[in-house]
């Protein structure tokens, strides 16, 4: 987690969108085609946003105002506003409208230094408009320059009809949602929000069980609001990787550390909610190792700038700016299966870069707060 490869008066080669090659500006060979000239700047990974919710319908300010007057995320949520506040708005909504105000956000995403994209599914809450959501996600992925990467939440949170009927929206996901979604080829990925008020790990199971046999691998929200069996649940599936783990014992941990299950921790929501912050300090300290995403939603995260991400990470969650670093570019990347591709400055792997000016020390990325450091991105699928 701590250990950073970094080379002073650098040059990289990049071909057909790929590093080529990098070194020493000494060892630089004679190169006749194009050249970029940043002197005085640092060059470094894209960041991978791992855990984003970036197409919905609308904001929740009122929502983040009950909130400032006493009440808290689960109060909303149980009063019918949170998820199904967000999944009324967007079944309103038109497929361009949607798309539209996407695309805003991952522009903006992207001129902070965000290189990879997972989006989720899940304020659609109906087969009609999960499957909307997936559209625009597929749409995204083939308008803008970086990997964007599809994941289905249809189970974020029970519809209101089906309150005394869960089984039948379960049976709803598996029947109706994932077979189509499987033969459009809309999603990479599975979700659930395993937690306490939403999905138990017996339902997270069977329908982890379903989307197995359409070989979708799994990426749970877990124990974010409890310590609720999301973490053992992930575990048993290989999820790629569990997300959230405000909420987090010795028995998780060693859970986690006999698997190849990514940890990612949100600490924008933590922020946003004000509620603990996932223990990454000591999860890195039992040997784990930490991804950190933005979470980025319009309930309890409505920031993508990771630069902010880091910032909280290392006053918050405990990380060292290097931890929080790599917590961001190589084991985000892992966190969504894109280690081969993106996530470091390697041979081989795609030109996703970023630029930042040159400071005195890295410490100082994270140091100087809730601002944009990046000034150029380089974009490569
Ligand atoms: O990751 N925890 C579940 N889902 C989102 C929040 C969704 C919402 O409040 O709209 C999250 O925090
Ligand atoms: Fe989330």
């Amino acid at each position: 987690m701590q250990q950073i490869n970094k080379l002073e008066k650098a040059y990289i080669k990049v071909e057909n969108g790929l590093i080529a090659d990098y070194g020493s500006m000494q060892d630089c060979p004679n190169y006749e085609g194009n050249t970029i000239d940043l002197s005085d700047h640092w060059v470094m990974p894209a960041f991978v946003d791992s855990h984003t919710h970036m197409v919905f319908a609308a904001s929740r300010h009122n929502e983040y105002v009950m909130r400032l007057q006493g009440k808290t995320y689960e109060d909303i949520a149980t009063e019918g506003g949170g998820i199904l506040n967000s999944a009324l708005r967007l079944q309103e909504m038109s497929e361009d409208d949607l798309y539209n105000y996407a695309k805003g956000f991952v522009e903006q995403a992207m001129l902070c230094g965000t290189g990879a994209l997972e989006i989720k599914s899940g304020y659609g809450l109906s087969v009609e408009a999960e499957l909307k959501m997936l559209r625009v996600i597929k749409r995204l992925k083939a308008a803008m320059p970086i990997v964007i990467k599809a994941t289905f939440l249809g189970a974020h949170a029970m519809p209101k009809a089906y309150q005394y009927n869960r089984e039948a929206y379960i049976q709803l996901i598996i029947n109706e949602m994932l077979p189509v979604i499987a033969e459009q080829g809309l999603a990479d990925f599975i979700d659930v929000f395993c937690d306490k008020g939403f999905y138990t790990p017996e339902e997270t199971q069977t329908i982890l069980s379903a989307a197995q046999r359409y070989g979708l691998p799994a990426k749970i929200h877990g124990n974010e609001l409890g310590l609720t069996g999301g973490v053992q649940v992930a575990v048993a599936n290989k999820a790629l990787s569990v997300d959230h783990l405000e909420h987090l014992s010795e028995q998780e941990i060693d859970c986690l550390l006999q698997s190849d299950t990514m940890p990612v921790a949100l600490p924008g929501s933590s922020f946003f909610l004000k509620i603990p912050y996932t223990p990454a300090r000591r999860m890195v300290d039992a040997g784990l190792p930490v991804a950190i995403a933005s979470d980025f939603n319009p309930g309890s995260s409505p920031h993508y700038n990771l630069f902010f991400t880091w910032s909280l990470a290392c006053l918050y969650n405990g990380l060292l700016p290097e931890e929080g670093f790599n917590a961001l570019t190589i084991n985000a990347a892992k966190a969504m299966g894109l280690q081969k591709t993106h996530g470091s400055i390697t041979v081989g792997k795609t030109a996703n870069l970023m630029v930042t000016k040159a400071f005195n020390h890295m410490n100082e990325l994270p140091y100087w707060f809730a601002q944009n450091h990046c000034v150029k991105t380089f974009k490569v699928k």
